[in-house]
């Protein structure tokens, strides 16, 4: 029977599965460019509506990895790590990750992408690091591998390019939000990028992709099928995006928070975060027996400055000025910073009793606090558009934590006293405060291995 675009959109809109054959028509159809946006767009949304079975997600991704350029390491070495998290507020993982997994005796080769949407970009926040190298060739990503077992480079068209073209349509067409789509975007991007131990970290809440917990968990069980399906092991952890992560959102104040973090002293989420994937991954390496022992060793690298230098050595590499682990001041900066004080008058706009001496944190909105950057400019509103790199936020206190009457909830950081007092009235919609104590959420919310 031959296969139609046509055929395609009137079987998935009445929720059948495709075959291998109806996936790879689609795929090189696109890529060809004899696919038609208006019926891609319509096949998309009836993807989104009827979903996908586990196999034919599994054929998409595999589809879409072939498109392009499919990394091959085993030349270079047996094993390389890879972290993927689905994208959060303040989530600077990456560049403690790297350089610590590295020095715990796992190369990492690893891919990133710049803002999405709301939430940030690895390869936008290293660009704050004067002279670091952030589109790597793939020969040259290859190189460095092979030179210091670690490379951090941008997502290149090269890799899945079919991705970018889907991505692109989706984003203008509403079915962004699709478990299937999602997971045969990222685990195509994955399998073609070479590594053979992917961790996936799945955020979940108001400032990610997946608001509910059993959506994240459905996406993070979706990627690790499909990854053992394809034959290649994924790791998934599902971690709480309902505030941002650390304290820090901004280019360059997170740069600083993930050194602070591999000197041993940031904040507790981050350093826990880093933590529980980092155990996991060095027990499917086996290079732990369990966890409790992994984490051990990975304190120890922090503690004796190993996975500092790690990341100094990366930096080098890469054409950065290692000089920034020392004096954070060679990064761009902002040139206002202004604190925001939880005084009478706030505590009177935020409608809570007066007269208390102390109250606590019970919800901060990490979208909200990301749309108070972009209106400092450090996000994008159009593709391809320069953003500012020394703007943002450090957060007082999170979730569960209390804050005393007149004390400090937050620093903005911004160039113009303008910008400021705009991302000031934003930031102060994402606080939601109690006088009652509040707990603190669960960082980790699920581990699927
Ligand atoms: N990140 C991706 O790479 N793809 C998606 O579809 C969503 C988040």
């Amino acid at each position: 029977m031959t296969v139609s675009m046509l055929g395609l959109i009137l079987k998935k809109r009445s929720g059948e599965a495709h075959t291998k054959t109806e996936i790879d028509f689609l795929v090189s159809g696109i890529m060809d460019g004899s696919i038609p946006d208006y019926q891609l767009s319509a096949w998309l949304m009836a993807a989104c509506w009827r979903g996908m079975t586990l196999q034919e997600t599994a054929y998409l991704t595999d589809a879409m990895c072939r498109s392009g350029e499919v990394l091959d390491l085993s030349d270079i070495g047996p094993l390389f790590g890879d972290k993927h998290s689905t994208g959060g507020v303040g989530d600077k993982t990456t560049l403690v990750f790297v350089p610590l997994l590295k020095a715990a005796g796992i190369p990492m080769a690893k891919l990133s992408g710049r803002g999405l949407g709301h939430t940030g970009g690895t390869i936008d926040k290293m660009e704050a690091i004067p002279g670091m190298i952030v589109d790597l060739p793939i020969q040259k990503f290859k190189e460095q591998l092979a030179d210091i077992g670690m490379a951090i480079g941008g997502q290149t068209g090269e890799l899945a390019p079919c991705d970018g073209k889907i991505y692109a349509m989706r984003d203008v067409t509403g079915t962004v939000q699709s478990i299937p789509l999602i997971a045969a975007s990222v685990m195509s991007k994955k399998l073609a990028a070479g590594a053979n131990l992917i961790i996936l970290d799945v955020k979940c809440g108001k400032g990610a992709f997946m608001e509910t917990l059993e959506d994240a968990r459905d996406l993070a069980e979706t990627m690790a099928k499909v990854g053992r399906i394809l034959e290649r092991p994924v790791l998934a952890v599902v971690t709480d995006m309902e505030q941002p992560l650390g304290m820090a959102v901004g280019h360059t104040l997170e740069v600083i928070e993930a050194i602070e973090t591999l000197k041993g002293k940031g904040p507790a989420d981050l350093n826990q975060l880093c933590m529980e994937l980092g155990a996991v991954a060095l027990v499917e390496a086996k290079l732990a027996s369990n966890v409790d022992e992994a984490k051990a060793k990975l304190s120890q690298l922090i503690a004796s400055g190993e996975a500092l230098e790690s990341f100094r050595l990366l930096i080098q590499k890469q054409g950065g000025d290692p000089r920034v682990i020392d004096d954070y001041s060679i990064m761009p900066q902002a040139k206002i910073k202004q604190d925001l004080f939880l005084d009478e008058a706030l505590i009177n706009d935020m409608h809570l009793p007066q007269g208390k001496s102390r109250y606590w944190i019970k919800q901060l909105d990490g979208k909200r606090v990301a749309e108070a950057c972009k209106l400092m400019g450090a996000g994008r509103t159009k593709k391809g558009q320069s953003i500012n790199l020394a703007v943002g936020v450090v957060l007082a206190a999170k979730v569960g934590d209390h804050v005393d009457a007149g004390a400090r909830l937050a620093t903005i950081y911004g160039d113009s006293q303008n910008d400021v007092d705009q991302a000031r009235a934003k930031l102060i919609e994402a606080f939601t405060l109690s006088p009652e104590q509040v707990d603190s959420p669960r960082l980790i919310k699920a581990v699927i291995t």
